[in-house]
């Protein structure tokens, strides 16, 4: 063999240039929720820090909320939706298996015939995402991409489930990404542990369900022990994940954790010694945990609420189902 493969031209950096965020339309107070679980309001806010969670109208799916976040990142990019030439949605949640989230959005937002994928990487999907699009423009195989994180959870809940139901929101948020001439995102810290797979999933199959051995399949999860995992395993990776960055906590404008409960929100901030400079999201507040979508929408609103973060530096991080997790330090756009 004397040819020599071509490769496509590498690119040094990458750099999210917008975002876009799409909520499930209707706020949902914790006091609909606590009849069929023997909770209270007061329980709720005290042990999770959600107030309300959005949810979707029945009608409403993961692709529509999808679309949405997408076209608001694009047009706030600047580019044209043609450039765009891969798109990956990060979702748990869309009931259909086939075809994927992302073909139909890519077409939907005039990206046709962008690279698309779905990616199953639960609550840390959107950092998987993240990952993956940086790597895939740093060697030449995309220009322009858009991440989305997008859930419908409420179609997977079980009212009656005091695990996990009254955690759950809805909702979309995307990233556009690009090349740049200065590092935009750091290398990320990733991995998984599926010998604890039985944590936090599906609690059974579409196959169970078919033959009529188990209800509609829902989320559920060991509460205290995936609350322990994520407190005490996911502050080193966010700890390595800055290590890696050569960044240092008071260097950050903002940290966005996945919105899974507003204690290990506040525990993280102890055990990394987040000073008070540093801007944390507390979305699940009025959106709940939207798994995939958590980290884009809370970024998100903080970048609305707070512009001179813009040109910041945020540490992400990701952790969820499988169980999985994602770090790393992004340039805030
Ligand atoms: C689910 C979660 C909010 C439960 O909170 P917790 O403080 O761990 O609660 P526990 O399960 O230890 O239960 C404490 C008490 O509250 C009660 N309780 C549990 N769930 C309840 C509910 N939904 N409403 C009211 N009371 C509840 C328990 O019965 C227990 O009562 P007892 O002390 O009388 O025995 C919490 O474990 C959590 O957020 N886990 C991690 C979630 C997460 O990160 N998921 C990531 C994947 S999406």
């Amino acid at each position: 063999m004397n040819v020599t493969l071509k490769q496509a031209p590498t690119t040094p950096y990458t750099r999210i240039l917008a975002m876009g965020a799409a909520r499930g339309e209707n706020a949902v107070p914790n006091d609909d929720l606590v009849g069929p679980i023997d909770s209270s309001d007061e329980w709720i806010r005290q042990r999770t820090g959600i107030a309300t969670r959005t949810r979707a109208n029945k009608e409403t799916t993961a692709i529509d909320l999808s679309i949405a976040a997408a076209n608001e990142a694009i047009a706030t990019s600047g580019i044209d939706p043609s450039e765009v030439d891969l798109v990956i949605v990060a979702t748990i949640s869309n009931p259909r298996q086939s075809p994927s989230v992302s073909a139909i959005v890519a077409d939907a937002i005039g990206a046709t015939p962008a690279a698309a994928y779905d990616s199953n990487a639960a609550c840390a999907g959107y950092c998987y995402g993240i990952a993956q699009a940086d790597a895939l423009i740093r060697t030449g195989a995309a220009r322009y991409a858009v991440v989305i994180g997008a859930e419908k959870l409420s179609d997977i809940v079980d009212p009656t489930d005091r695990s996990i139901s009254f955690l759950l929101g809805d909702g979309a948020g995307a990233a556009v990404l690009g090349p740049s001439d200065t590092p935009g995102v750091s290398v990320s810290q990733w991995g998984s542990d599926g010998s604890r797979a039985d944590l936090v999933g599906m609690n059974h199959t579409l196959v169970e369900f078919r033959d009529g051995e188990s209800e509609w399949p829902t989320l559920r999860q060991e509460g205290p022990s995936v609350f322990r995992w994520a407190v005490w395993e996911m502050a080193k990776v966010a700890k390595q994940a800055l290590d890696d960055a050569g960044v240092a906590p008071e260097d950050l404008a903002a940290f966005v954790p996945h919105q899974a409960n507003g204690r290990i929100i506040d525990e993280f901030a102890k055990q990394l010694g987040l000073p008070d400079s540093v801007k944390i999201a507390r979305d699940i507040e009025t959106t709940g945990n939207t798994s995939a979508a958590s980290i884009p929408l809370a970024t998100h609103r903080l970048l609305q609420e707070h512009p001179e973060l813009s040109g910041g530096l945020s540490l992400q991080i990701g952790f969820g189902a499988g169980l999985v997790y994602a770090a790393q330090v992004v340039v805030l756009p």
